[in-house]
């Protein structure tokens, strides 16, 4: 089993944070999205993976050498971004015919892997969703077997929206179809896209299942990524008690974080090498090597060395005044 990870993306919608890193790199709940993804990984003794690497990539095999030793990565380059079908044609080269299970780089699944896995058929990850014009999406018949995708539909036609998991058995059969989306450009909205690869892989008698997966939490934006975070710390919260600090759980709080004088959560990140003091931070992330200091943050995020400074204030106000500061 070989796990294909798309990564080469620019996520323009995570800027500025996305300026210095690849959007897998950011910070969420104490550490990488992509850190999240190989750790599940790594869990279930995945270790051939293959990483479509592009805007910034060279960050990413320093961090995946460095800190996942034990996976056997494998690193193909994606030049342009034509969408997910190319990606994953270009990781083609690498895939040997095995069972391949994709999974998009800036999800986070809280989803029984192995489960997932050990399905009879290819089987792709779906959860309902109110408006599916956004996504991929999956019309079953009534043996529950895909029987058409379509890549963000105008009408309404399915509210099963494809997730970003994939777990494809035939995958010398993807591999022509991919071939095909590539040498016919295929497009859907400009872009090569994974759909309607599958939609091929289908026409050519493949059976492909849904597999209902409800903890989905995409990284995409600040918001949607603040709410990872908080779904994060509710399953793990991490500190240890401090002098002259309030903490408000859930939390994650590195060890070696520095913390003086301040009230921390909910929902807040302090990441490694941090310094926070006098301050009060809730719903945040602060990245590693970040400092705060005198400072009141809400629903924020602190890039890595980026540093937040307020003021304290000097009031001298007598009975019944009223100021706002
Ligand atoms: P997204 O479209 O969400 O990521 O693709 P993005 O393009 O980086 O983000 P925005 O839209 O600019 O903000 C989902 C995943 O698929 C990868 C991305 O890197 C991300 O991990 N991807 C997408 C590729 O590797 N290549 C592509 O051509 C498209």
């Amino acid at each position: 089993m070989r796990a294909v990870i798309p990564v080469a993306g620019f996520g323009t919608r995570l800027k500025p944070h996305t300026f210095s890193l690849p959007k897998v790199l950011v910070n969420v709940g104490g550490k990488p999205i992509l850190g999240h993804i190989l750790d599940k990984l790594v869990e279930e003794k995945i270790t051939d993976v293959t990483f479509i690497i592009g805007y910034l990539g060279e960050k990413i095999k320093v961090y995946v050498n460095t800190i996942y030793p034990q996976i056997n990565a494998e690193y193909v380059e994606q030049k342009e971004m034509l969408g997910l079908g190319h990606a994953i044609h270009t990781a083609i080269t690498t895939l040997n015919h095995e069972e391949i299970f994709i999974i998009l780089g800036d999800m986070i699944f809280d989803a029984d892997f192995r489960k997932f896995l050990q399905n009879p058929t290819s089987v792709l990850g779906v959860k309902e969703v109110d408006d599916a014009s956004k996504y991929g999406v999956a019309i079953l018949n009534e043996d529950g077997i895909i029987e058409k995708l379509v890549e963000k539909p105008s009408d309404p036609i399915s509210n099963l929206a494809l997730v970003g998991i994939y777990y494809i058995k035939d995958a010398k059969l993807l591999e022509d179809c991919l071939n095909e989306l590539v040498e016919k450009d295929i497009r859907t909205k400009g872009e090569l896209q994974l759909t309607d690869a599958l939609q091929l892989l289908i026409d050519k008698g493949e059976k492909i299942k849904t597999s209902k997966i409800e903890g989905w939490f995409d990284c995409g934006n600040q918001e949607t990524l603040l709410l990872t975070n908080k779904f994060l710390l509710s399953k793990n919260s991490v500190s240890t008690r401090r002098e002259n600090v309030v903490i408000i759980p859930p939390v994650f709080i590195a060890e070696n974080a520095k913390v003086e004088n301040s009230v921390i959560g909910p929902n807040a990140t302090i990441s490694d090498n941090c310094e926070v003091l006098n301050s009060n931070i809730k719903n945040s992330i602060i990245s590693s090597n970040a400092k705060v200091e005198n400072s009141l943050l809400e629903d924020s995020l602190v890039g890595p060395y980026a540093v937040v400074k307020g003021k304290t204030k000097k009031v001298n106000i007598g009975e019944s005044a009223e100021i706002e500061i």
